[in-house]
């Protein structure tokens, strides 16, 4: 029986926890559940699943057979007890959030954010009466000041997308330890693989499954994970009666696909993208870089503690500011001018003009996006490409 591999290594669960083909006829990929709905044996055994009392699948918008074995798979692999599959990041994101606050509630969160999420606070739940704080979530004495009986939730991204900022999360945790306050923590950047913020005392993961966890481009998906009764909540509240945001099976096994191999494509995200930020680092046009495995980034201490290796993902300013970042990306040849990213695909693209393009210019240089910076997705072709690729985009545009 291979249904159990809680003990063994990261990849090994990756590719079998929670599945044994030999219930399944043997096959060895598990089957697609393509169906909406569930036939109940009899009108008493679907009551009881209406009412939590049989553990059964009744309607897909709850749950799904295929999308159980991914939810289970992220749980093992995050170090949580129960994962919930949804439609985007964003779906997961809300689902959580409109979930777990009420009007007067308030809610802590990181400095900078992806550019919908931070829509999403102030123009979505923000205007539903849950007061929104952005707090320097690595200033300890900032942080206890903002903490109020009101407090419910701290969210933040570490790295921060675009400008590569981390959050210590053992110390958050810390400081929250004794208040009636939930610790969720975007782990996109990193997976489970370069960072586990459960292990480190958050409450709940929440995930972009279409970047690095699918690796691929080729599906949108969220994921929430952590303890069963929150995740059953944001299941049953936040997913099933608010937002709907429901993944198709057929994405959630092509996403257990891109699994199967997060390890080796970390792996080498991270080996090329060190060598591309080593490179520009190196560069008299760069004025700026921000990769967590430099020696010279700020928080180099931070990322060596709680991440494994410092991800795919590079920000930088060229001298002569946006400009120059336009004629940059405007010569790459190799790099895909395009948003998303942990793609097999290089990108490129200008956070203030796209995916940050939802703040004000003057909420971008409050929560430290700079109008200049340039975020690269380092994908997987051969490094000597890419270094190649960089370098005659600089000389083209100096
Ligand atoms: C850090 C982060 N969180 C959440 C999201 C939203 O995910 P999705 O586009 O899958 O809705 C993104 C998308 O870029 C992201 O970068």
């Amino acid at each position: 029986m291979r249904d159990s591999h809680n003990n063994t290594g990261f990849s090994t669960r990756a590719i079998h926890h929670g599945y044994d083909p030999l219930s399944h006829g043997g096959a060895l990929v598990p089957p697609v559940y393509q169906t909406a709905t569930y036939a109940f044996p009899t009108v008493e055994y679907g009551a009881a699943c209406f009412a939590g009392e049989e553990p059964g699948h009744f309607y897909s918008r709850i749950s799904n057979p295929t999308l159980a074995l991914l939810e289970q798979r992220m749980a093992s692999l995050e170090g949580g007890e129960a994962g919930l599959a949804l439609a985007s990041g964003m779906g997961a994101i809300t689902s959580t959030i409109w979930t777990l606050l009420r009007p007067g509630d308030e809610l802590i969160v990181g400095r900078t954010l992806y550019g919908c999420t931070f829509a999403f606070l102030h123009h979505g739940i923000g205007e539903f009466g849950v007061k929104i704080r952005h707090v320097d979530l690595n200033d300890a004495k900032a942080l206890k000041a903002a903490i109020n009986g009101k407090t419910r939730m701290i969210y933040f991204e570490t790295p921060a997308n675009p400008n590569m900022q981390l959050v210590d999360i053992a110390a958050v945790a810390e400081a929250v330890r004794g208040h009636d306050v939930h610790v969720v923590v975007d782990n996109t950047y990193c997976t489970p693989y370069l960072q586990r913020p459960l292990e480190l005392g958050a409450d709940l993961v929440v995930h972009s499954a279409t970047k690095y966890l699918s690796g691929h481009g080729d599906i949108t998906a969220g994921l929430v994970i952590g303890r069963k009764a929150l995740v059953d909540r944001i299941r049953l509240e936040g997913l099933k009666d608010m937002t709907g945001a429901v993944l198709s099976p057929h994405d959630a096994a092509l996403l257990m696909r891109g699994i199967k191999t997060l390890a080796l494509r970390m792996d080498r995200h991270c080996a090329n993208a060190l060598q591309v930020a080593e490179f520009l680092a190196r560069q008299p046009q760069v004025e700026l870089i921000h990769y967590p495995g430099l020696p010279s980034f700020a928080q180099y201490e931070v990322a060596q503690r709680q991440m494994r290796l410092p991800g795919g993902m590079i920000g930088f300013e060229l001298k002569g500011g946006i400009e120059a970042g336009r004629r940059f990306m405007n010569a790459l040849q190799l790099f895909a001018r395009a948003v998303s990213l942990g793609d097999a695909e290089s990108l490129a693209q200008h956070p203030a003009s796209m995916t940050h393009s939802s703040y004000t210019p003057q909420e971008r240089a409050h929560h430290g996006i700079s109008e200049g910076l340039v975020r690269l997705s380092v994908g997987l072709e051969d490094v000597e490409d890419l270094l190649a690729d960089v370098e005659q985009a600089l000389q083209a545009c100096s």
